[in-house]
């Protein structure tokens, strides 16, 4: 584990240089996902173990990263429940069926074997990966998930669950209540079989308020933030628009908060009293831009994090799929060239 420099930067040790890898670097960017997409579905992808590790390690073909992320999607969870969804190109993915009443929420059963395949994914890209290079498992949180279970598709602005939670706690807990059991057999299964680090999208945070956030989603943080801890396996929490649940984070008790593009590094450092590890927070918009662009930006945020350990160079959201790979290079090159001299 400590030959693992990803690792070492969870846990604020000592690293030669700024550990990388990018959000969705698995993903359509890349020419060899979109030909093997020519001819799988998606969820042939996810759930058929050989060609999850493929497509998990397809970016290490070409660039030299610190850490590879499952292959695999937030919505599993909603699937382990009961509820099916279907990838439509240019709307994204929409659900066969969604949460509409109280009965659709207590009719929701966890399938635990739903898993099974998932898992031999992971034993498989762990067989086949680098030892120096960690397997980040993952999960969305219950409130992201809740979001996509109740509009049944992707939404401008997820207001049902807010009308569920303020006219009908009682339905709105239960449907919590089911989603963070199932996050939780889930993450343990993956940990089981291998992943050394969780990480946790709560990509939906922006559509709730500050002060909401304390009673509706943050006790279904903690309780999976837990839940991993209690593993001995590093944490990692992103949330979008993160500057309204600064003072939140540190009661997550995560081992490294990951930062959207939305804030500067330096500030959330020091809110957090330097207390956690920070992954982030290139904007990938970025990556569309010239390399000249490309090599500014990225030397800004290894300064905005400054000096000293517990810094995990990422992007500030995933990747988007107009990326030029070559444009990848560019940023890695740049963390490997020129964090040293921060350390
Ligand atoms: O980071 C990685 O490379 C690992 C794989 C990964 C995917 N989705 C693959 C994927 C991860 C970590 C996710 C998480 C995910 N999925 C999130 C949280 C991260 C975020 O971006 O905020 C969310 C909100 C989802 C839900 C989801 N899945 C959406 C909204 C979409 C459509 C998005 C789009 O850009 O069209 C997906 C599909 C999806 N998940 C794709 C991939 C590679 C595209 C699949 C394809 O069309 O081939």
């Amino acid at each position: 584990m400590e030959n693992q420099i990803f690792l070492r930067a969870c846990m604020k040790q000592k690293v030669e240089r700024t550990p990388i890898w990018i959000m969705r670097q698995a993903g359509r960017y890349l020419p060899e996902y979109r030909e093997i997409r020519k001819k799988f579905s998606f969820h042939e992808m996810m759930h058929t173990p050989s060609l999850m590790s493929d497509v998990t390690l397809l970016p290490f073909e070409r660039f030299d990263l610190d850490a590879a992320i499952m292959f695999s999607d937030i919505l599993v969870i909603p699937e382990s429940l009961g509820m099916s969804f279907t990838l439509v190109p240019g709307v994204g993915p929409v659900f066969n069926e969604k949460i509409q009443s109280r009965s659709d929420i207590e009719k929701l059963s966890l399938n635990i074997e739903y898993f099974k395949n998932i898992y031999d994914g992971i034993n498989t890209v762990r067989k086949n990966l680098s030892k120096s290079v960690s397997l980040i498992g993952f999960s969305g949180t219950a409130w992201t998930i809740a979001c996509y279970m109740l509009e049944g598709k992707p939404s401008k602005d997820y207001s049902k669950i807010r009308l569920l939670m303020h006219n009908d706690y009682e339905s709105f807990s239960l449907l919590m209540d089911k989603i963070t059991d199932s996050i939780s057999k889930y993450v343990n299964g993956q940990i089981d079989s291998g992943v050394d680090a969780i990480q946790f999208f709560d990509s939906n945070s922006l559509f709730i308020s500050q002060d909401d956030f304390e009673k509706y989603s943050l006790p279904y943080v903690k309780d999976i933030v837990t839940t991993v801890n209690n593993r001995g396996v590093p944490s990692i929490y992103f949330a979008r628009s993160i500057s309204s649940i600064l003072s939140y984070l540190l009661e997550i008790n995560c081992s490294v908060v990951g930062v959207d593009w939305s804030i500067n590094l330096e500030t959330v450092r020091n809110t957090l009293s330097d207390k956690v590890s920070l992954q982030g927070n290139l904007d990938p918009s970025v990556l569309l831009c010239s390399n000249e662009v490309i090599e500014q930006k990225t030397k800004e945020v290894l300064k905005s994090y400054g000096r000293g350990y517990g810094h995990i160079f990422n992007l500030g959201h995933g990747i988007t799929p107009g990326v030029n790979p070559e444009s990848v290079q560019k940023v890695i090159q740049t963390v490997k060239n020129f964090s040293p001299q921060f350390k």
